[in-house]
């Protein structure tokens, strides 16, 4: 869309992207000091879209693990619910994909509640794989690792190779 424009964040945005989180149930939410450690420290792997209004309607939280260079996290991911289906949840991805891949990332993890069908079905759609071990459940047909967050918090773990484009 011609009049959207998608940028790396800048350190104040965490506040309007606390508003928008609050649109993406089911996604999870933080408290304001999470964001804003993502947009402060995290910056250049953190995308957000907005208008010519400069009026913010979607975010991708991310960052390259600390431990395995190789690897990226996705942490949150929301678009305006007035503007999904236009594919900008998947330009933000691509954005994301070419700047960690560029810093020599070759895989791409996150997480996502069971009950985030969509997001789980946006998620295949874009070529993510679920993560299977011994702890895998099936919970009505979704498979997710059993107490990944905790006990009871059973998670969609999902890995994309981002190195075979
Ligand atoms: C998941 C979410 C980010 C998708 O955003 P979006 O901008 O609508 O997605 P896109 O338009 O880029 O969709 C890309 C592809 O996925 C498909 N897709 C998007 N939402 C889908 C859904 N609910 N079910 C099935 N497919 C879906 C689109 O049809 C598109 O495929 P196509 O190019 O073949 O048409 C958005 O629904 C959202 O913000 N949800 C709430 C927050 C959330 O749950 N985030 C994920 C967990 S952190």
């Amino acid at each position: 869309m011609s009049n959207l424009i998608i940028r790396t964040a800048k350190e104040s945005d965490f506040i309007d992207i606390s508003k928008l989180a609050k649109k993406c149930s089911p996604m999870a939410t933080e408290r304001d000091s999470i964001y804003h450690i993502f947009t402060k420290f995290f910056q250049n792997t953190v995308f957000v879209i907005e208008r010519n209004d400069k009026k913010m309607i979607g975010f991708l939280l991310g960052f390259i693990s600390q431990v395995d260079s190789e690897e990226a996290y996705i942490h949150l991911l929301c678009v305006d619910p007035f503007y999904r289906k236009k594919g900008l949840a998947m330009d933000l991805l691509n954005k994301f994909f070419n700047v960690v891949g560029d810093k020599g990332c070759k895989r791409v993890s996150l997480i996502t509640k069971p009950i985030n069908q969509n997001a789980i079905e946006f998620y295949e759609k874009l070529g993510f794989k679920r993560s299977n071990n011994i702890k895998t459940v099936n919970l009505g047909g979704i498979l997710a690792i059993k107490d990944y967050n905790g006990f009871g918090n059973h998670m969609v773990v999902f890995e994309k190779n981002i190195s075979l484009k």
